[in-house]
């Protein structure tokens, strides 16, 4: 149920995936990375959250993998169109969940109105969250695919540079995190992709120099990040007795049109 969420951030999710629909061939570099994150896992489920037009993975390889594929989006129009690509026994393997995945998208006009207090905003998102979670179940591989980006960028525009910005940010990242890892099963895994840097900063240069891991590491150190990207910040919200240490797997560049990000890829396994 996405009723309450502002028109504000619908539309302009809806424009965004409608502007990359028919970008499947150009996604393939890309494509080819997050896939890679994927190969050689298997099982019963699979959540990709933040699957949006999934150009940046090939279903129908994931169904051979994993009986369920269980895509979660904001944005239920990119999730049917997705779908209506698939072969028949794709579509057979694919759960569509159109749905918010921060747990703040129905609370952010009264904290326009009111700001929160930075953990009364954290404790209502995962009260959001938490009912998400205990009606989809767990999976055995969650992947959240290159979403915070949106969600910071999104939450900057609809606030604007007010205190109430930071509250709903963090609750939103931090929340979306925890809900990644609260779907994953003993012995699963979860992963989470994210582009965090543009080229508006030399991370051309920086990757070829350091490689695009270090290049994140050493741009982020200045502060390079979109806020809330922060691998840093995220492999901190991962951190739990429940998982393994969050790890950097990989890092690549990322070009969508006349843009290009910084893109890391972080795995905790969760403890059979
Ligand atoms: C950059 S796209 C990821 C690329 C996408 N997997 C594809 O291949 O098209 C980020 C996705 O996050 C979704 N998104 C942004 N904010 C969201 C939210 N609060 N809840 C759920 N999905 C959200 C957008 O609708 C978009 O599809």
């Amino acid at each position: 149920m996405i009723a309450a969420i502002p028109q504000f951030l619908l539309e302009r999710e809806r424009d965004r995936n409608e502007s990359t629909r028919g970008g499947y061939a150009a996604y393939a570099p890309h494509r080819a990375r997050q896939m890679a994150l994927l190969r050689g896992r298997g099982g019963e489920r699979l959540a990709v959250l933040g699957a949006g037009n999934c150009n940046d993975l090939e279903l129908s390889t994931l169904a051979e993998s994993f009986r369920e594929l269980h895509l979660f989006d904001l944005d239920a129009q990119a999730l049917d169109s997705a779908w209506c690509r698939q072969s028949n026994a794709v579509k057979r393997a694919c759960s569509l969940h159109p749905c918010d995945l921060t747990g703040v998208g129905s609370l952010l006009e009264g904290w326009k109105a009111e700001p929160p207090e930075p953990l009364a905003a954290q404790l209502a998102a995962w009260t959001q969250l938490s009912a998400l979670a205990a009606e989809v179940g767990e999976f055995d591989t969650v992947l959240s695919s290159c979403l915070l980006s949106q969600v910071a960028i999104d939450l900057r525009d609809y606030f604007g540079l007010v205190p109430a910005l930071n509250s709903a940010l963090l609750a939103a990242i931090g929340g979306h995190v925890m809900l990644a890892a609260a779907l994953t099963k003993p012995g699963g895994a979860v992963l989470v992709t994210s582009d965090c840097i543009t080229s508006r900063y030399p991370i051309r240069e920086e990757a070829q120099a350091r490689g695009a891991l270090n290049a994140i590491l050493h741009l982020a150190s200045q502060g390079a990040a979109f806020p809330g990207t922060d691998p840093g910040l995220v492999a901190s919200l991962l951190a739990s007795a429940e998982f393994s240490r969050p790890e950097l797997k990989d890092a690549w560049i990322w070009d969508v049109g006349p843009q290009s990000y910084l893109v890391y890829a972080l795995e905790a396994a969760r403890h059979p």
